[in-house]
Formats: C-alpha cells, sequence, structure tokens
C-alpha cells in the first residue's frame, strides 16, 4: 500500500516542479488572494524570518546547511553526480524580487541506499558560495523530535493546487510514531526509526506538493532554529488523520554531516 501511494504523491510532486517552473512568471500580483494561505493553511513568512529556506528549481524546497550546500529531500534529486542543472534561489520571500539570490548546482549528493521509501535526504552544491544568508543547524540528537514544529515553503497551498509566489509559514504538533502508524492514520506504514510526522488529527494545515525537501524546524534549549525534519510525503494535504511525513534528521545527522564534509563543506 505504501509504494503506490507514495509513488502517487511523488508523481503529483514532479508534476507540480513542472507546472512552477511554467507558471512561475504566471502567479498572482502583490496583494491579490491567496495572500494566506499556503504551504496549506499558512501565513506569508516575513523577509528575514527563515534566511535559509531554498527554493530549487525543480520545484522542491531546502534549507542553507553551509555556504555551498542544500539539504533537500533524496526525492526531489534524480542520482548522486555532476549536476548543473538546478538553480536554488534564496535570500527573499518573494520568488520575483529583483533581490534574490541565484546559484547554479554544480553536484547532488543523494543519499546512499535510497530506493523510494525512507532515507529522503540528499545535499545540493552550489557551483559558488552564498555569503551573509544565516545556515539551519541540523538536530543531533532526537531532543528536539518533539514539540511545535515550523513548516515552510512555497508549494502548494490547497491540495492540487498551484505553487506560490511568497513563502508561507505554519506551525504543526509532532504526532507519534504509534499514533503515525495506528490504523486511523498511516496503519503501519511510517518507518519509525528515521520518519517523524507532524500534523493535527482535524487536518487543514499541512505542507504540500512542492514543499518537499524543505525543513521542518524548532527552536532549540538556547532559543535559535534546529532542523528537524525534511518535508518528504503524506496522503494528500491537511485530510484529516494524515499528518505530514518527514525525514527524521536526527538519526541520519551522522551520515548528514559527514557527506558535508566529503562534498567540501
Ligand atoms: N512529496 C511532496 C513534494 O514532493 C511533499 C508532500 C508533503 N505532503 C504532505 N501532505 N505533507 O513536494
Amino acid at each position: 500500500m505504501r509504494s503506490w501511494r507514495t509513488l502517487l504523491a511523488r508523481t503529483t510532486a514532479t508534476l507540480a516542479a513542472a507546472i512552477t517552473v511554467a507558471s512561475m512568471g504566471a502567479l498572482a500580483a502583490p496583494g491579490a488572494a491567496h495572500a494566506d494561505a499556503s504551504v496549506v493553511g499558512g501565513t506569508r513568512a516575513t523577509l528575514g524570518e527563515f534566511p535559509w529556506m531554498v527554493r530549487l528549481s525543480m520545484g522542491c524546497g531546502g534549507a542553507l546547511y553551509s555556504s555551498t550546500l542544500v539539504l533537500t529531500a533524496a526525492h526531489c534529486v534524480s542520482s548522486t553526480g555532476t549536476n548543473t542543472s538546478i538553480t536554488a534561489t534564496l535570500g527573499v520571500v518573494d520568488l520575483n524580487s529583483t533581490s534574490k539570490i541565484t546559484r547554479k548546482s554544480n553536484y547532488v549528493y543523494r543519499a546512499p541506499g535510497y530506493t523510494g521509501s525512507g532515507k529522503d535526504w540528499a545535499f545540493i552544491r552550489l557551483a559558488s558560495p552564498v555569503t551573509g544568508v544565516a545556515t539551519l543547524p541540523i538536530a543531533k540528537t532526537t531532543a528536539y523530535d518533539t514539540g511545535t514544529f515550523t513548516i515552510a515553503g512555497w508549494g502548494a497551498a490547497t491540495e492540487g493546487g498551484a505553487q506560490q509566489r511568497y513563502l508561507l509559514k505554519a506551525t504543526v504538533p509532532f504526532v507519534s510514531d504509534t499514533t503515525c502508524n495506528s490504523s486511523s492514520m498511516y496503519n503501519g506504514e511510517i518507518i519509525a526509526s528515521n520518519e517523524i510526522c507532524a500534523g493535527y488529527t482535524a487536518g487543514g494545515t499541512d505542507t504540500c506538493q512542492g514543499d518537499s525537501g524543505g525543513p521542518m524546524f524548532r527552536r532549540d534549549s538556547a532559543n535559535a532554529w534546529v532542523q528537524v525534519g525534511i518535508v518528504s510525503w503524506g496522503d494528500g494535504c491537511a485530510r484529516p488523520n494524515k499528518p505530514g511525513v518527514y525525514t527524521q534528521v536526527s538519526y541520519f545527522a551522522a551520515t548528514i554531516a559527514a557527506a558535508a564534509t566529503t562534498l567540501g563543506g
């Protein structure tokens, strides 16, 4: 069951990516409807609120991990190797802003062993460093894998809806593996060790197609932002009893850090 539904979600994501590129110029003008909707059930982020948020040209999100590395989802990229085809856009909430920073990729590193289920993380290396933009540290232990999380992205604001011009944000509560894997939710489809669920039982707020690869984050004990998840999959968007499913970053933290070192930072 997991495989077909996951594949369906990912096919939609690929379509959304194509549509994004095609329609980005035709999105709503400032002040038009949708101003408060997205991520699903979100509101607009302000400039500088989440400086490390990255939009990727294949229609995914990402987080700036270092001056040259963007952490995203494995299902957003093809395979490990030289790749100069991806454009990363950051430093703005409005993707049409003339002050946006853009960088081309020069390499993609997809999680070793990724086959479409679990291990949903990847790095995109930028051809030149981004300076003066804060990075988002990853959670190195499970200490922050609970509580209330922030999600953000330029993905669809409704299930099946258009990609967004303005960065949207929302908060969602942690859902335990036991609850998320219960028969009323994902009925055993969650890989408890390396996926983390978040959302409301009643639905209404969630990441959606095009948010994939973007971070889910919260404040740590020093009040600094820390990344706990990577947008991975879900059954539709914001449906009741269908929380968003995120890569559990803490589980991969050591592997991610080692890969970053190998990639040159
Ligand atoms: N796989 C989707 C993407 O590629 C993200 C899905 C997230 N879905 C959810 N209901 N939280 O953009």
